[in-house]
């Protein structure tokens, strides 16, 4: 496990992804659990298998397939990373945000990072989706910040701010394309756990007193890595599943897979729209 990248590491996969492509895309997409299949939208697209980048892990989760792809959405150039990997995996947090470092160095200014989350809002239900307006990093407050070790100065501040990571410039966007299209959506707050055991309903409890909607174990570690590098974020959840608050039903990775599902053509649809209002 590489715990720390130098610059020159991340400039070494960047380049490695310039030999397989001319684009150079200002937009970069991450597809979390169940949600892969919106990056067939993508055309004339180069394709890059993870296990082609140098540094770059597999994501060994199922709904996951690794490859990078980079070509046309909407008429704008992307590239779109299909499948992720998770710190539970575990692959050291910088492991696991070093796709964003190599977006940054790319060229890439707005990332869209999407993810399957557990409903703790009990308005939400399975197949909704969940403008995320903030984030708690549960994860990064106990120690596991992806910053964490040798600040690279080139790329960010030390103490960068995180007052306003999700761009609302971008989410008002992506709110008026769902609301143009009749995708009911919310905007909430994403909580970022390590996983990969599910909350008890006791966590959950405590995850709502402290005001948290959705819940998952992703995103939080590349937003800040985004933000740090000073990339624009639209974050969007797919809810696929209700949290267990009171222990009465139980969750399962199947039901997550399931939902992405219905949420594929409507996160095609706001991406898609979104992308053509920029
Ligand atoms: N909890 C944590 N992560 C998740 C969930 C959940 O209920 N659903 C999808 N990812």
């Amino acid at each position: 496990m590489k715990e720390f990248f130098t610059l020159a590491e991340i400039d070494e996969v960047a380049d490695v992804v310039r030999s397989y492509t001319k684009r150079k895309p200002k937009i970069g997409l991450i597809l979390g659990s169940g949600l892969g299949n919106l990056a067939e939208s993508v055309i004339e697209a180069d394709e890059i298998p993870y296990e082609k980048l140098p540094y770059w892990k597999l994501s060994t989760v199922q709904g996951h397939s690794g490859k990078l792809v980079i070509g046309e959405l909407e008429g704008k150039e992307v590239i779109v990373m299909k499948g992720r990997t998770h710190y539970y995996e575990g692959y050291s947090m910088q492991e696991i945000t070093l796709p964003v470092r190599v977006m940054q160095r790319l060229g890439v200014e707005i990332l869209i990072v999407t993810n399957a989350a557990g409903a703790i809002n009990p308005d939400y239900a399975p197949g909704d989706v969940m403008f995320i307006s903030d984030h708690i990093s549960m994860i990064g407050m106990t120690g596991n910040n992806p910053l964490r070790g040798p600040n690279l100065d080139e790329l960010g501040p030390r103490f960068p701010d995180m007052s306003q990571a999700y761009d609302r410039v971008l989410l008002d966007k992506a709110k008026k394309v769902a609301d143009q299209n009749q995708i009911k959506t919310f905007s909430g707050v994403y909580c970022a756990l390590s996983g990969p055991s599910y909350e008890s309903p006791a966590d959950l409890r405590f995850l709502k007193t402290i005001g948290a909607d959705a819940v998952g174990m992703s995103t939080v570690p590349e937003v800040i890595i985004a933000r740090h590098g000073g990339t624009r974020v639209l974050g969007i959840s797919g809810i696929s599943n209700k949290a267990n608050l009171d222990g009465s039903t139980i969750t399962t990775h199947d039901e997550v897979v399931e939902a992405g599902i219905v949420l594929v053509p409507k996160l095609t649809t706001i991406i898609k729209g979104f992308l053509a209002t920029l």
